[in-house]
């Protein structure tokens, strides 16, 4: 028998996508004592490795509503969940909940600052969030370039480092003792009377009780739900050896973030483009970072330039991810995370065991159901 016709033993849940989702649902189910293993198609892919590792659902400037309040429990379920993956592993994920800072450059219409004319464009404030003049911003946090006019304070957003995330996820996978086969690509599903009976890979064909799709940008590839990549480019500065973290929040302006980490690395994103999976960095789009970077640091100038890469955010026309069920009874849905992928693992992770294994369906699911988009499937 060829490798592409062998049929591997029955599983009770096959778990499509080895990314932050993928892994996280995995872990919450064998925790809950699921049996799930991992397909996964290319780890060093997967958008957790592009992203910054950001907890910001007040600085991504969320407009009230259902996705606001998905990320907000997710950031609220951060240390809980941190604290049990570092336990089962033995490892730092870098989780930091520092706040975030968003300036607002004079004239900008990014998070406008509060005046008469426009108190409406204020961001959904949580408790202890606030609008810092220059005066008040300069004694929190000096050294931001001329043309901040002020800044808005969110106390309760942070930060996690992705890549030791990645690192963390990956051995608690381990460690649980979750069946996570790397190098699989799934080409296709057989179904039927409602059900997936089994997917079709490179490696022969798989079949389980139950499937949840965490393809993250590569979903439309399985199913035609609307996931199109959208390209972010990022860099990677470090702080000269013999000087402290020039500040030690995140600081989130008009399309430029800066993330420092406790190492003396500042992380520098993104650029969000429609290019499909066109891979690699430009000279527009690492100059456009490192202008907006200046404008908001001057003080960077002289950090060293240690890296750049990409990745590829799985975008949906509303921005929301697709949670829960799918046109298959057996097949969960867990994609479409956009720019909010690392902030609601957590949560994803809680929503879609709770919902598989018929403990609990969130009230906040309908809101991301697959169905709001019926029109394009
Ligand atoms: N979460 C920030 C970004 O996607 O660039």
């Amino acid at each position: 028998m060829s490798p592409s016709q062998r049929h591997h033993d029955h599983h009770d849940v096959l778990i499509i996508g080895g990314g932050t989702m993928g892994l996280a649902i995995a872990i919450e189910l064998a925790l809950a004592g699921a049996h799930p293993t991992v397909l996964s198609r290319n780890f060093q892919e997967a958008a957790l490795h592009a992203a910054a590792g950001m907890l910001a659902p007040q600085a991504e400037d969320l407009p009230p509503g259902p996705l606001l309040d998905l990320c907000c429990q997710s950031r609220d379920r951060y240390p809980t969940w941190i604290t049990k993956l570092e336990q089962l592993t033995g490892l730092d994920a870098g989780y930091w909940p520092c706040g975030i800072l968003a300036p607002v450059l004079k004239q900008s219409s990014h998070q406008v600052s509060p005046t008469l004319e426009s108190p409406i464009l204020e961001p959904a404030l949580e408790s202890g969030s606030r609008w810092l003049d220059r005066a008040a911003l300069d004694h929190q946090q000096p050294g931001l370039g001329e043309t901040v006019e002020g800044a808005w304070w969110f106390p309760a957003d942070g930060q996690v480092d992705n890549r030791a995330l990645a690192q963390v996820l990956r051995t608690a996978v381990t460690t649980l003792g979750i069946p996570l086969i790397e190098g699989i690509e799934v080409q296709g599903w057989q179904t039927t009377q409602g059900r997936v009976e089994s997917v079709l890979t490179n490696q022969g064909t798989w079949a389980g009780d139950r499937y949840v799709l965490a393809t993250g940008a590569w979903s439309q590839n399985l199913l035609p739900i609307p996931v199109t990549p959208r390209k972010g480019q990022m860099l990677a500065l470090q702080t000269p050896g013999d000087r402290p973290l020039p500040f030690s929040q995140v600081i989130y302006g008009d399309q430029i973030y800066l993330v420092p980490r406790r190492s003396g690395k500042i992380i520098v994103g993104a650029t969000s483009e429609t290019v499909g999976f066109k891979p690699g960095n430009t000279v527009e789009g690492i100059h456009a970072l490192l202008a907006k970077a200046l404008t908001l640091y001057p003080g960077l100038a002289d950090f060293e330039l240690m890296d750049t890469w990409w990745g590829y955010r799985p975008a949906t026309p509303d921005e929301g991810p697709i949670l829960g069920e799918s046109p298959w009874q057996n097949l969960y849905l867990a994609t479409g995370h956009y720019r909010n992928g690392i902030l609601l693992a957590p949560i994803t992770a809680h929503v879609i065991t709770d919902l598989l294994l018929g403990n609990h369906r969130h009230p906040l699911l309908g809101a991301f159901s697959y169905g709001r988009f019926r029109e394009t499937i």
